[in-house]
């Protein structure tokens, strides 16, 4: 059994669709061990405890990054977690943190990355103009939404759209693209070849 660990800071909408896809067994052979909100207003740790799921807050306001990241840490090792995935987590990780976990932190971003990274990448998309965006869920690195990918959904920008439709969209991809993700790394079937993500087949599967 896996052992996932949640980091969240809002409503959390992607870790309600992770633990709905665990409890149904889209997510096979899964457990999420611990749900940790660096803000204790976060609407995603009022539904962890609804869930009956282990839920920390370890509040980031005015510690410095390096402090918060160790408690992140240690909570997370309590937890023996095996997979660790960002859900809306508004904190840059520390290159430490990343460190004790290589290739085992997940993160999802609302854009086709490297197409508008960083914050409100919806309304970047949409003011830009692009008639295609969507989501990506990739690996987290030492930089801002930069690790290798692991799976991309697009979605259409139609003109009758605005700012909040799309977004509507593109969450409902990501919903889906999460849980994909996520079996495909417990799954452990793919290598990372440079920044290609590529999956791998044993004989029998060919
Ligand atoms: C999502 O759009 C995700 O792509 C981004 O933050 C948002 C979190 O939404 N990283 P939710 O808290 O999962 O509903």
């Amino acid at each position: 059994m896996k052992k996932i660990g949640i980091l969240l800071s809002g409503r959390g909408s992607n870790f309600a669709a992770i633990a709905r896809n665990v409890a149904n067994g889209q997510i096979p052979d899964a457990c999420i061990a611990v749900v940790i909100s660096n803000r204790p207003d976060a609407g995603g740790i009022a539904i962890a405890k609804e869930l009956g799921l282990n839920a920390r807050v370890i509040p980031s306001k005015g510690v410095a990054r390096e402090v918060h990241d160790r408690a992140v840490v240690a909570a997370l090792q309590e937890h023996k977690v095996d997979l660790i995935c960002l859900a809306g987590y508004m904190r840059l990780l520390s290159p430490w943190l990343v460190q004790q976990f290589p290739q085992r932190i997940l993160n999802i971003h609302p854009s086709l990355l490297p197409a508008f990274p960083g914050l409100e990448a919806q309304q970047q998309a949409f003011a830009y103009g692009v008639k295609v965006s969507g989501c990506t869920v990739h690996f987290v690195d030492e930089e801002l939404d930069h690790g290798a990918i692991l799976v991309q959904k697009a979605v259409t920008v139609l003109d009758t759209d605005d700012e909040h439709t799309l977004a509507a969209r593109i969450l409902e991809q990501e919903h889906i693209a999460y849980s994909e993700a996520i079996r495909m790394v417990l799954e452990g079937k793919y290598e990372v070849v440079g920044r290609r993500l590529v999956r791998t087949v044993t004989a029998k599967e060919v």
